[in-house]
């Protein structure tokens, strides 16, 4: 038959509101996740985490396990087949701890040191329980403080300076008519998506085959088949659903011993990770410790800005917190620096976890604005318009577009911030104090190269196929979306394909970019082929298909500071006597680019503040010195908000598209968090008239504290 688009001109798929296309696969339950996925003649693995904090694997006392039901192998140091250890994988030099069983040394507590391979699950979990593994203890360190002898500079952070400076602040400070000099603390959190991690590995032929939760498939493959000197055509990672990541997802230890398995069983070897283990295994939010100071003239305009940043990194791997990065983009100075250093501790290396950097650096630096906010009698939003960067304050580089103000005064018209008495600790509602807070955020937007392909059927729907990831984000129907408009067809003729690295390589889902660059790639295919398809002409049983890639227009893009914006406000009630805070209202006004789907944007950002709420009140890995362990390593001990403490919370944006994406999608999957914690401290501070700067604010922590007309 002969297929046209375009001939009834069906566009605006892009901005309206679209459930889930896998919705229904997934409420019904008929979507398969990497753990449950049916494989014939499949055994289990079952990791063996140290349970010391330091030291040397002795022996691995493998002989009683062996003999146990349904034990197929104990994989260790001392047999596990050899990975590469140098090479430049997709995101540098490989981690560490990816050289899975390759030496006897432990740098943390639960550090891989076996894998017990069973017939089923249970056996192969009744095994691992039992292998007794021999260790020679060394003394560790697990205490991070920002005095730590050990403290140094970090090198590069993402391809920008560890610290910058321009000015002379001790000049600027001095020259202030107020000033802010506090320290603000946050602590070690995890991420812990629902779905565990899990990955199933085979052989098939000369192909290793790898069922995956991850958030990049391509990333994944490209880092096996580096590790297992593949070929990287012989390597194929999928990833259908995802249950949340939060930049957990990425290539872990459980990936690489099963496929280490499977080559040494010649048989499908699945391992997933429990609960306990991702708490040592998939990264987790350095704690921080952050010194700001801040310098302003009588009306608030600010003199002097510095931001130092502490957090901790593993003894074998540098990742740093970037706690400072978001001064560098939000406020100006006419002396301005920000800091970042690092202590090497006996821990698992922190890792990206939802906004990264931007989520504890704007719990300070937001703090810090509503101190001087208030010590100069100006109003925190008034100040914000006073200190309204023309352009970027450390790059010097123009904004591609810059709303934040236009967000704070939708939001302050919203939230009702007209009416706000400024004054600290005056308002009650029986035994509640009751504040108002505000802070602003915002997040870097990326794009990375990927490709995608897109095929006109001869039955007239259209197939893309891109190796995107959804993690819960909803990528999967805004990619249908934005097809469907490039293609001029409506969004049901079009059905996309993700989650196979045979697809072709694409970028990972993280740093908020996943949308847009899978967007872009996924448009210009669609472009293209819609151009083929106007020539008219009769579509093959095999279909026409159309490739594009966008390395070449993403690496031509010009050097601006891009980013997405965002105004947060809340109100709580405090109830000093119990330390209970409870959040009545939250809303968001974001300034994000083009939203292409209201339905699951809305979720994306609530999804943000609510995780900011968490990490307002409750969140905090607490780390046990002597056993350098976390303690309570799980979903009951780990505290995290509930249903039952959020409350009312709205997300709304203001019109930003973003002027070079074809579409005009900047990326919501982290601006959300952004700010929100200030926004609840700035809150309790107003209630109370007193500041909370160590996260979480525990009801221990108010109840010290105190606060209100007493
Ligand atoms: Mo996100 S922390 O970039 O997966």
């Amino acid at each position: 038959m002969t297929v046209t688009t375009g001939t009834t001109a069906v566009t605006g798929a892009v901005g309206t509101a679209h459930t889930r296309v896998e919705g229904r696969d997934k409420v019904t339950g008929a979507a398969r996740y990497a753990g449950e996925i049916p494989f014939a003649d499949l055994a289990h693995g079952w990791l063996v985490l140290s349970t010391v904090a330091r030291g040397r694997v002795r022996a691995v006392e493998t002989g009683p396990v062996l003999a146990m039901p349904g034990v197929l192998a104990v994989l260790h140091h001392g047999n596990a087949p050899r990975v590469e250890s140098e090479y430049m994988g997709p995101l540098g030099p490989p981690d560490p701890i990816l050289q899975v069983f390759q030496h006897d040394r432990v740098p943390h507590f639960n550090w891989p040191v076996a894998l017990v391979v069973a017939e089923t699950s249970e056996q192969a979990r009744e095994a691992a329980e039992a292998l007794t593994v021999q260790y020679d203890e060394e003394p560790h360190d697990v205490a991070f403080s920002a005095d730590h002898p050990g403290l140094y500079t970090p090198g590069e952070i993402m391809g920008q300076a560890p610290d910058t400076e321009k000015g002379d602040l001790e000049e600027r400070l001095a020259a202030s008519a107020v000033v802010v000099d506090e320290r603000y603390t946050t602590p070690e959190e995890h991420h812990n998506p629902m779905e565990p991690h899990a990955a199933t590995a085979c052989w098939d032929g000369g192909r290793l085959e790898v069922v995956d939760s991850n958030q990049g498939s391509t990333l994944v493959a490209q880092e096996l088949a580096h590790l297992f000197s593949l070929d990287a055509k012989s390597v194929r990672v999928r990833s259908e659903h995802v249950g949340g990541g939060f930049g957990s997802k990425a290539v872990r230890p459980h990936q690489v011993a099963a496929v280490m398995a499977a080559t040494m069983l010649h048989r499908p070897v699945r391992v997933v990770l429990t609960r306990r283990q991702m708490f040592s295994l998939v990264g987790y939010r350095s704690p921080t410790e952050q010194h700001i100071r801040l310098g302003a003239d009588a009306d608030g305009r600010l003199l002097a800005l510095d931001h130092q940043a502490f957090s901790l990194t593993s003894t074998f791997r540098e990742f740093v917190e970037f706690s400072g990065g978001v001064s560098r983009v939000m406020y100006d100075a006419e002396a301005h620096r920000t800091a970042h250093r690092l202590v090497r501790l006996d821990m698992p290396t922190p890792s990206w976890m939802r906004a990264p950097g931007e989520a504890p650096g704007s719990f300070a630096m937001e703090s810090a604005v509503d101190e001087l906010a208030e010590r100069c009698g100006i109003d925190p939003i008034e100040l914000r318009v006073r200190n309204e960067p023309a352009a970027g304050p450390v790059s010097g580089l123009p904004f591609a577009t810059r709303r934040v103000l236009d967000c704070f005064e939708k939001g302050a018209r919203r939230f009702g911030w007209a009416d706000r008495d400024p004054r600290p600790g005056v308002r009650r509602d029986g035994r509640w104090l009751l504040g108002t807070g505000t802070a602003a955020g915002s997040f870097p937007v990326l794009a990375a190269p990927s490709s995608a392909a897109v095929t006109a059927e001869a039955d007239g729907a259209f197939t893309v196929r891109i190796t995107a990831a959804d993690i819960g984000t909803g990528a999967r129907t805004a990619l249908t979306l934005i097809a469907a408009d490039a293609l001029e067809v409506a969004p049901d003729r079009v059905r996309v394909q993700i989650g196979d690295s045979d697809f072709g390589p694409a970028t990972l889902a993280g740093g908020s970019m996943g949308t847009r660059s899978w967007g872009w790639a996924v448009t210009r295919a669609a472009g293209e082929l819609r151009e083929q398809l106007a020539l008219g002409g009769t579509i093959p049983p095999q279909g026409i298909t159309v490739r594009a890639d966008t390395s070449e227009v993403i690496g031509a893009l010009a050097a601006k500071e891009r980013h997405s914006f965002g105004a947060q406000f809340a109100e709580v009630a405090v109830d000093v006597a119990s330390g209970e805070v409870r959040v009545r209202r939250m809303l968001g006004v974001f300034a994000a680019g083009k939203i292409v789907n209201p339905l699951t944007a809305r979720g994306q950002l609530v999804g943000g503040m609510i995780w900011g709420l968490s990490m307002a009140l409750h969140e905090e890995a607490v780390r046990d010195r002597a056993s350098g362990a976390v303690v309570g390593a799980d979903l009951a001990g780990y505290h995290f908000s509930a249903n039952a403490d959020i409350p009312h919370i709205e997300a709304d944006w203001v019109d930003d598209p973003d002027p070079d994406d074809p579409v005009g999608i900047k990326g919501i999957g982290e601006v959300g968090i952004v700010g929100a914690a200030a926004a609840i401290a700035n809150a309790v501070w107003h209630a109370t008239g007193v500041r909370h700067r160590n996260l979480p604010i525990r009801p221990d922590r108010v109840i010290a504290a105190g606060g209100g007309a007493a």
